[in-house]
């Protein structure tokens, strides 16, 4: 039932494809800007700066940074997408179709492949609501999944069916957020699924709706691809389009 071969070595298959501050630092390489002043001017500014001639005149050269008014892309939501799958297969074609189109919308997209992450199951010891302070017990990849979780306004959860519900992994990582009870941001969320055959979700979609209840979080949408739908131009499309509506 499992398609699209062994999965890849793990070394081949980033954890994080993008994270939020790197888009931050690369929105402010953006707005650098290149400014000439005439020789008369620059020696106030800076003796240090770096020069050029033309028609005889000396120009002194000076990077700067433009402040963030107006100008620059602006950002409409950072998206984090959860993928509980181990593989780059099929989950993950839909995973980057949401990806692609809500890029193309201008949101902030961070991958994060909690399929191949070591994240425990919640031991229940109640640290994070007592001297924890939100903190976890547990030093696992959740730490990782977590600064992205509190800063996220949407986040989706993507997930084979891995008999009769998203991956373990991923479902440790959904769990794993009762250490701070709600992501503080989240305002939607949508849900990706695989599977092989036509409709295994109901356990799946019943746990995400009761989570988003829960929350307060409204669901955006819920994708499914069973059999020949995977990897599909169809439903690709069909996810692309609905990312780049948001
Ligand atoms: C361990 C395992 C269990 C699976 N259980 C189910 C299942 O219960 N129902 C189903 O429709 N498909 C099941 N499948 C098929 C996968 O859901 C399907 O091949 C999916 O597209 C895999 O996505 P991936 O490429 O992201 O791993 C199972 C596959 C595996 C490997």
């Amino acid at each position: 039932m499992l398609a699209g071969g062994p999965p890849q070595s793990v070394a081949a298959y980033p954890e994080n494809d993008r994270d939020f501050h790197a888009v931050k630092k690369d929105k402010w390489a953006e707005r650098k800007a290149c400014f000439i002043v005439p020789k008369c001017l620059y020696f106030p500014l800076s003796p240090n700066a770096d020069f050029c001639h033309f028609a005889g005149i000396r120009f002194a050269m000076y990077v700067l940074f433009v402040p963030p008014f107006g100008g620059g892309k602006e950002i409409l939501m950072k998206i984090a997408i959860l993928n509980g799958s181990p593989r780059i297969e099929n989950t993950a074609a839909m995973v980057n179709a949401f990806s692609e189109g809500a890029k193309e919308a201008g949101h902030e997209v961070e991958i994060l492949h909690v399929g191949r992450m070591k994240i425990g199951g919640c031991l229940g010891c109640e640290y994070c609501h007592g001297k924890g302070g939100g903190q976890c017990v547990q030093k696992d990849d959740m730490e990782k999944v977590m600064p992205s979780y509190k800063e996220a306004d949407m986040i989706v959860y993507a997930s084979p069916i891995y008999y009769f519900d998203v991956t373990a992994q991923l479902s440790a990582a959904m769990q794993r957020v009762y250490a701070i009870g709600k992501p503080a941001k989240a305002k939607k969320a949508a849900l990706l699924l695989s599977s092989g055959s036509p409709n295994p979700y109901n356990g799946a979609i019943a746990t995400y709706k009761d989570m988003l209840a829960y929350m307060g979080v409204e669901n955006a949408g819920i994708f499914t691809a069973a059999g020949d739908e995977n990897g599909s131009e169809a439903k690709l499309a069909e996810i692309r389009n609905f990312a780049k509506g948001l």
